[in-house]
């Protein structure tokens, strides 16, 4: 519930952090990671596909996987989370949004300066000399399931091109780490959106932002419990962002 004291710690927030997971994007028909793995897919784990070994170990299914997630978000719109979120960085003196999803809705939805923790669908790289590609999505990767694509090979070294996303046992992009941690400990409103919270290091952020003394709220439609000093507002998060900016500020729902 948006309590009027929420409402009023929002309203006077220094520096708000909103941190989204794949739950922000779920509105806008991008699968969540973990409902991800549908139709052609379902009999895979996500820990099959995304990890370098299995890149190296299959390099068309992970591929195909990818750039059928691609094709997907390109198809997409940012949704009224997306937009509330935009919107909340005109109300606030300083507002950092920190994502683990690899799409770009948020920029799209005109939010600047995002922390994109796991990297970017949008920028591929060679897997063994790290030069970055722009690619043209191919016919073959089909929104009704795709299948198996071959990874173009990198110009320069011959290499097999990759998603330019972060997998399990990889490293953060450079940056983007200390970023996200820099904001999260030192804003005082912590927004957790969509996210599972059960990948690591990501997960910590909204623990850091509460050992520091921030009003950390979550977002999302299966509750879960979280401390007497944090807040949970169940629900879907377009509809819980508009009514949290409508509550703090008397915006109009955008969308
Ligand atoms: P998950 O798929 O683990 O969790 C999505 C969360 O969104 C769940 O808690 C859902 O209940 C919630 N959700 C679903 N619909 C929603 C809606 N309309 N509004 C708000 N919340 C909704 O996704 P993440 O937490 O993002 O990392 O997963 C974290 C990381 O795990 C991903 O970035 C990815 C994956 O491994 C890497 O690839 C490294």
């Amino acid at each position: 519930m948006i309590t009027r004291s929420l409402a009023e710690q929002l309203r006077n927030a220094q520096h708000v952090v909103v941190f989204t997971g794949a739950g922000a994007s779920a509105e806008s028909g991008i699968p969540t990671f973990r409902d991800a793995l549908t139709g052609l897919w379902e009999r895979f784990d996500p820990a099959q596909l995304a990890t370098s070994d299995a890149f190296r170990a299959d390099p068309s299914l992970c591929w195909g996987w990818y750039e059928w997630r691609r094709h997907k978000v390109l198809q997409a719109h940012p949704n009224g989370a997306h937009l509330a979120i935009a919107e909340l960085a005109r109300h606030v003196p300083k507002l950092t949004v920190v994502t683990q999803n690899v799409d770009d809705l948020h920029e799209r939805a005109g939010s600047q300066d995002v922390i994109h923790l796991h990297g970017s669908l949008h920028s591929p790289r060679c897997i063994d000399c790290g030069l970055h590609y722009m690619l043209p999505l191919t016919s073959e990767a089909q929104p009704e399931g795709g299948g198996r694509i071959e990874p173009p090979r990198c110009t320069a070294c011959d290499g097999h091109v990759r998603p330019g996303v972060v997998w399990f046992g990889e490293m953060m992009p450079e940056g983007a780490w200390s970023l996200g941690l820099a904001a999260a400990e030192r804003c005082d409103v912590f927004l957790s959106i969509g996210t599972s919270g059960i990948v690591y290091p990501a997960a910590e952020l909204p623990l850091r932002a509460l050992g520091l003394g921030a009003t950390v709220v979550h977002v999302n439609p299966v509750r879960f419990d979280v401390s007497s000093q944090e807040h949970f507002l169940e629900g879907p998060a377009s509809m819980m962002m508009q009514n949290l900016l409508h509550e703090a500020f008397g915006d109009h729902p955008v969308s």
